[in-house]
């Protein structure tokens, strides 16, 4: 969704807010624009369409300070991509501006209601109909920005993080959260709020999380904290220390994000698992707080997700199976809402989120809460929205992923998900002891493989020209290997735009392998050894149709024959597989996006987070 950050301090506003602006552009990036005000003065607004160069480059124009500020990287909701719709709006006098992130569902009935107090909009936007109703309520009570907002937001149904200058409080930057991230940050001499902590992590790391309903404002020297009551609620806050070095999210030696964070991956995921396995080789999850006795009496457990958490969570469906002897459902988020499934009581709900800050996760996570099932949320943001309300929390140490697509918290999904499979299944008795301890020291090789696969870039780049024209590529695999083509079909369509799909390699002959004929390329991923003759079966299949068939397979494995093209990954056991054959898929999607002269970071109509429904 949109990006927004806010400051004041001693220093020129505009550099910061541009900065934390490009550390946000992952979350919208279709116009941004700035507010900057030097105490007493009138603010300066500056918007620009398109990416955020635009708008930095018509700053860098022009001659302006101010130490207090707000900031917009715009991905549309309501109101085309363009200057005029692009944020900070504010009322016609300036006496409110704000920036937005979120979505007033109910923004045209306000309109209509402050129509008829003879005020005129000039955007299509909702976040000019709740700024200018903040204005008109701080007009009418006269009792200041606490009253005008809360009286305003009492009114909106939706979700919003707002950044707020009220003219008659020049040193301050107000903020009012609901439904949508929002952190307020200290530093020396300054205080920032932002969407999210990569814009301010340069500056400072000791954050507040801002929680529902919840607004306040932000000085050089001050956070002050209100409720919906207008209480002063600040001493009730935390500040947090958030455990990412500043340079974090620097790009370094790399052109891209995506590149940078594909090859993090290896020291990424041996991060996230000596968090929870010890020297010993001995599983433990600290902050689960979840006991023996409840893991032993589950029958059932729930897996909710979206994309990229949802196919991490479609490879822990098999192993759980495989390992822990219970039953796992792993259902899209998106579509759990409208399922009147009987939820077994007896059940654990697991939800997957590289954000924590995914609506339709979160809106799943809360329909088990509702029917009493017990939440354990799977995240790589802490204080995030659904870490803050899951029962129980297993974190990801993936880092800042700043690329849209997805690659080391996907990886590191992956390990949480084996690590607490093994604990479930030695919690439960379902694997005795050698074989527990022989598989933990598997996962704890996988860094290791992971680097070594890494290295193949050079093959995966070549093959990735013959890619690059293609308009339909097919994954198809069996069993673990299909997760892994699910995961695979979204890396090569989200940032190359061909249209690629996952299938079930057995459910091809079922009416799909119409589709395939001659320039069709099929990727088929081979790494599970029970099943490779039906999946070479498969394999064969196609290419007699005339189609071009990459196998993707471990070392050792005989393709030859069945495929055009190959690529090996290093031998692993079977399980673990998808933490090694997506690396050759993440670089080959990145290499097709190149070739294409696309932004593999920046993909069109998307965003990192998606904190709508
Ligand atoms: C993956 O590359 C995509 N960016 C997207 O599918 C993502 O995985 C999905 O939106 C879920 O996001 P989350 O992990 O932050 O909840």
């Amino acid at each position: 969704m949109c990006g927004i950050v806010g400051y004041v301090g001693k220093e020129d506003a505009t550099p910061i807010l541009l900065h934390g602006l490009e550390k946000l552009e992952y979350r919208g990036y279709d116009s941004a624009g700035i507010a900057v005000r030097n105490h007493g003065d009138d603010p300066l607004i500056v918007k620009a369409e398109g990416k955020l160069t635009n708008l930095i480059e018509k700053v860098s124009g022009m001659t302006f300070t101010g130490t207090a500020g707000l900031g917009h990287s715009r991905w549309s909701t309501h109101g085309k991509s363009n200057e005029t719709n692009a944020h900070p709006h504010c009322s016609d006098d300036h006496n409110v501006i704000g920036v937005h992130n979120g979505i007033i569902e109910n923004y045209q009935e306000l309109k209509d209601k402050l129509l008829r107090k003879k005020y005129t909009f000039y955007s299509e936007t909702d976040t000019e109909v709740i700024i200018k109703l903040i204005d008109y309520y701080y007009k009418k009570y006269k009792i200041g920005p606490v009253d005008a907002i809360n009286k305003a937001l009492v009114r909106a149904r939706g979700s919003y993080a707002l950044g707020l200058m009220f003219k008659d409080y020049p040193d301050q930057v107000w903020f009012a959260k609901k439904g949508s991230p929002l952190i307020i940050a200290k530093g020396k001499d300054a205080c920032y709020l932002a969407s999210d902590v990569p814009a301010i992590l340069k500056q400072t790391n000791k954050v507040y999380y801002v929680d529902d309903y919840e607004i306040g404002y932000i000085k050089e020297d001050e956070v002050r904290f209100f409720d919906l009551n207008g209480d002063d609620i600040t001493n009730k806050k935390e500040l947090v220390t958030i455990d990412w070095k500043a340079d974090a999210t620097d790009l370094g030696k790399y052109q891209y994000y995506m590149e940078k964070e594909i090859d993090e991956q290896p020291e990424a995921i041996k991060r996230t698992i000596d968090a929870y396995v010890d020297e010993e080789g001995f599983i433990k999850f600290p902050e689960l707080g979840i006991t023996k006795e409840y893991l032993n009496s589950l029958e059932e457990i729930y897996i909710f997700a979206c994309g990229s958490a949802y196919h991490a969570g479609v490879v822990a469906e098999y192993l759980i199976e495989d390992l822990a002897n219970v039953n796992v459902r792993c259902e899209l988020a998106s579509e759990f809402k409208y399922r009147n499934y009987k939820m077994n009581p007896r059940s654990l709900a697991i939800v997957i989120s590289q954000s924590g800050e995914t609506k339709d996760t979160y809106e799943a996570m809360m329909k088990a809460k509702a029917n009493g099932i017990k939440t354990l949320a799977i995240c790589n943001v802490k204080g995030s929205t659904i870490t803050r309300d899951a029962d129980f929390n297993c974190y990801t140490y993936a880092g800042p992923e700043i690329a849209v697509a997805t690659t080391k918290a996907y990886s590191c999904q992956l390990a949480v998900l084996y690590l607490f499979t093994l604990f479930l299944a030695r919690t439960k008795y379902a694997l005795e002891r050698d074989k527990y301890y022989e598989l933990v020291n598997e996962v704890k090789a996988l860094p290791e493989k992971v680097k070594e696969t890494i290295k193949c870039k050079r093959q995966v780049q070549k093959l990735s020209s013959r890619f690059t024209e293609k308009t339909n590529v097919f994954f198809i695999g069996r069993g673990i290997d299909y997760a892994i083509c699910m995961e695979g079909s979204l890396k090569l369509k989200e940032i190359t735009y061909i249209n690629s799909n996952a299938y079930a390699a057995g459910e091809l002959k079922h009416g799909t392998i119409s589709l395939i004929q001659h320039g069709v390329a099929i990727i088929a991923i081979a790494t599970q050894p029970d099943l490779i003759e039906k999946t070479v079966s498969n394999m064969v299949e196609v290419k007699s149709r005339d189609g071009s068939v990459v196998a993707l397979t471990t070392k050792d494995t005989e393709v030859e024959d069945s495929s055009k093209y190959q690529i090996y990954v290093p031998k692993v056991n079977p399980l673990f597989a998808a933490s090694l054959a997506i690396i050759p898929i993440q670089q080959l999607a990145y290499y097709v996006s190149l070739n294409k002269g696309l932004n593999p970071d920046k993909p069109r109509n998307l965003a990192k987070s998606v904190t709508v429904e």
